[in-house]
């Protein structure tokens, strides 16, 4: 086992504030590292906030600040969520940092002095309009190699083929739509070829998950292209030495030197604890580790830039890559629209981090899947295993020792010993588990062993068997105890406030690990007052985020949107029961019955900028789907999203009819507009 580890989470860039897909990597990392940290293991959790490049420029001048002060405000606005997620980095510093400056600077020397950096003067794109060169996220255009339209000028999203922006089809400027021009401009490249014999080395070595090393591989085989590390001003970073003020250090370059900065940082304000040199000078010997989680759109950068410059200036280089999936929200890609963008802030708003932080690690594994935060799932599941599962078997067993057995613990029953030895087995494999990024496997033994002891307390019965044998009693809720216990150390990487409650609940000497969580309960100890472990999450609290996601992301301008105030109708209501109504073309794009109801079709329609809904209508005996689809129509726009059997209807589209008559769905003009307001 390695001395030390060093684990980082990718640097969230300062340009924007921080979203629940921020939260799903910093979560997964926070949880690796307490885990780590609880199996007694030496790990430290070094991160920072991204500082450079052209977003942050001309963010910086559009709000009429200085960069370094736009970036400062980022910072603290990111520091303040995190913490109140319970991500527990040892330092969250900056790359925009002296520490982050230096070391750039020493790597750059370093490859420059081996011959590893060309100077040519290259092509670019330049907006004439704007007066600058075109960064590769500022040209967008069509894929060379796939056709797709509407990518970025460094890689397409659709076929993963990296490009130059030059080499895409009719480029624009993604600032102001202006074709863009070609100049010349000098560039230094790292000549990432010269490293190829190495990073064929470091990939066979590194430990990666099998699927990132075949494709990085794959990348090395087709060949390895030079890399612009320069950009010409004006842009917010480090000068590059010898062309101060006039060409800078592409973000990429400094931005994971900032894992290096923070640890300088830190370890120059902890002198006590083990060097620098010990992290990123150690030789390549099995002392350090290092570990990056990331997600997959960043592998390129840490898989072959990144080692390659630490090589070049003799750092340690990366012992393990872990490459995750993204967040998708109720099965779909997080949308601005749709009310699903939900920023870290506004979830914590209106709820605990806590059941955040429980679901993700419920739902991770260790390969690169999607997460999907479905909201439905979400509160059935937090109700579920939290509150009625494992926050009840303590609630039940520490209520009934404090309120009728004079809050004294027992000595856990020789009946209940092969369950605890099957727990004591599941706590064994929970270090192992969290190391390998597994939190989904330890959780689930947790909610186990809360079964199978639940079941226990259930046959004992206990509020029976105390009128005759208080002991018998107590010893069977004091073995619950100690169940609820073992399970609090299982979840403590996800849920420290919890384990910290039961910690103190049971009067614990020491704070709960995964050597000392099966220790038995001390005899004849008396134990506090119980403090409730979970609430249950009202599913309206979801529609109030939903909500007030739709107001703070600045979706699409769409002045009038509807604001869904409206109580749900009852399918008989009267007109006047819901005003002020909003009603609205809509476009019907899909149409098909609902199993199990004859009445039911459930319809998709384009709300033009106000999105899809998914209605339900009962318009199934007068119409076949195909009927519908094409057909504009007038769709209730403000109704509350109302919860059916078959899933969530979103509004209602107006049809009429006399009781146990045709219904007609009224048509509207076809050149009528999506979304249009209908007075
Ligand atoms: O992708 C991003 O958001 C980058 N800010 C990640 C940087 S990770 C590291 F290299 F700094
Ligand atoms: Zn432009």
């Amino acid at each position: 086992m390695p001395r030390r580890v060093l684990v980082t989470a990718a640097l969230p860039y300062a340009n924007g504030s921080p979203h629940l897909g921020h939260l799903l990597e910093y979560i997964q990392t926070d949880v690796h590292v307490r885990a780590r940290k609880l199996a007694g293991e030496d790990v430290i959790f070094m991160w920072a906030v991204d500082t450079h490049g052209t977003p942050i420029e001309l963010r910086a001048r559009r709000e009429g600040v200085a960069p370094a002060d736009l970036v400062a405000r980022m910072h603290a606005e990111h520091a303040e969520v995190y913490r109140d997620f319970g991500v527990g980095s040892d330092i969250f510093y900056t790359t925009h940092s002296d520490e982050t400056r230096r070391h750039a600077e020493f790597i750059y020397e370093k490859m420059r002095e081996a011959g590893q950096i060309e100077t040519r003067t290259t092509r670019q794109l330049y907006c004439p309009k704007d007066q600058m060169f075109l960064p590769d996220r500022f040209v967008k255009g069509t894929c060379p190699f796939c056709g797709a339209t509407d990518q970025y000028g460094d890689v397409c999203e659709k076929c993963g083929h990296t490009y130059n922006p030059t080499e895409l089809k009719e480029p624009r400027c993604a600032i102001c739509g202006t074709p863009p021009e070609l100049r010349d401009s000098e560039h230094l490249f790292v000549s990432l070829g010269r490293f190829e014999g190495f990073l064929r080395e470091w990939l066979g070595s590194a430990r990666l998950q099998p699927a990132v090393r075949n494709y990085v591989m794959r990348w090395v085989d087709d060949g390895l292209r030079d890399w612009d590390i320069s950009r010409d001003a004006p842009y917010f970073g480090f000068s590059i030495p010898g062309y101060e003020g006039k060409k800078f250090f592409y973000v990429w370059f400094d931005a994971p030197v900032g894992y290096i900065g923070a640890t300088q940082k830190w370890c120059d304000e902890h002198p006590d604890r083990a060097s620098f040199a010990s992290y990123w000078r150690a030789d390549q010997s099995q002392d350090t580790e290092i570990v990056h989680v990331i997600g997959k759109d960043i592998v390129y950068f840490h898989t072959l830039f990144w080692p390659a410059m630490l090589r070049s200036a003799g750092y340690t280089t990366p012992s393990r890559v872990h490459v995750h999936g993204w967040l998708t929200v109720n099965g779909e890609k997080m949308s601005k629209t749709r009310g699903t963008f939900i920023l870290a802030r506004t979830y914590l708003d209106h709820l605990p981090a806590d059941y955040l932080r429980y679901y993700f690690a419920a739902k991770l594994g260790p390969e690169q899947d999607d997460i999907d935060l479905d909201m439905a799932d979400f509160v059935a599941r937090v109700n579920s295993d939290l509150a009625s599962k494992a926050a009840n078997l303590a609630s039940r067993c520490h209520k009934f020792i404090v309120g009728r057995l004079e809050g004294k613990l027992g000595a856990a029953p020789a009946d209940a010993e092969p369950l605890m030895a099957k727990a004591r087995e599941a706590l064994a494999q929970v270090p192992a588990l969290y190391a390998n990024f597994e939190s989904g496997k330890a959780l689930r033994l947790a909610l186990e062993i809360c079964g199978e002891f639940d079941a226990y307390i259930t046959a004992q019965e206990p509020w029976k068997v105390i009128a005759k044998d208080p002991e018998r009693a107590r010893a069977v809720c004091t073995a619950g105890l100690w169940a609820s216990k073992v399970i609090a150390a299982i979840f403590k990487p996800v849920l420290p406030k919890w384990a910290a409650t039961v910690e103190e609940g049971l009067r614990l000497e020491a704070p709960l690990d995964f050597v000392n969580a099966t220790a038995p309960l001390p005899e004849g100890q008396t134990i506090g007052a119980y403090v409730n472990l979970a609430e249950r999450i009202d599913p309206k609290v979801l529609e109030a985020i939903i909500e007030a996601s739709k107001d703070t992301m600045g979706a699409p301008p769409t002045p009038e949107a509807p604001s869904y105030t409206v109580e749900p109708l009852a399918a008989e209501a009267g007109i006047e029961a819901f005003s002020p109504v909003d009603l609205r073309v809509g476009k019907v794009l899909a149409a098909a019955r609902v199993k199990g109801s004859d009445k039911l079709l459930q319809l998709t329609i384009d709300l033009g900028p106000l999105g899809q809904r998914n209605i339900f209508s009962g318009i199934g005996p007068s119409y076949a789907p195909e009927q519908l689809v094409g057909k504009h129509v007038v769709v209730f726009a403000n109704l509350k999203p109302r919860k059916m059997r078959f899933g969530t209807s979103e509004g209602m589209v107006l049809a009429a009819g006399a009781k146990d008559d045709a219904i007609t769905v009224l048509e509207l003009d076809p050149r009528s507009l999506p979304g249009e307001k209908i007075s």
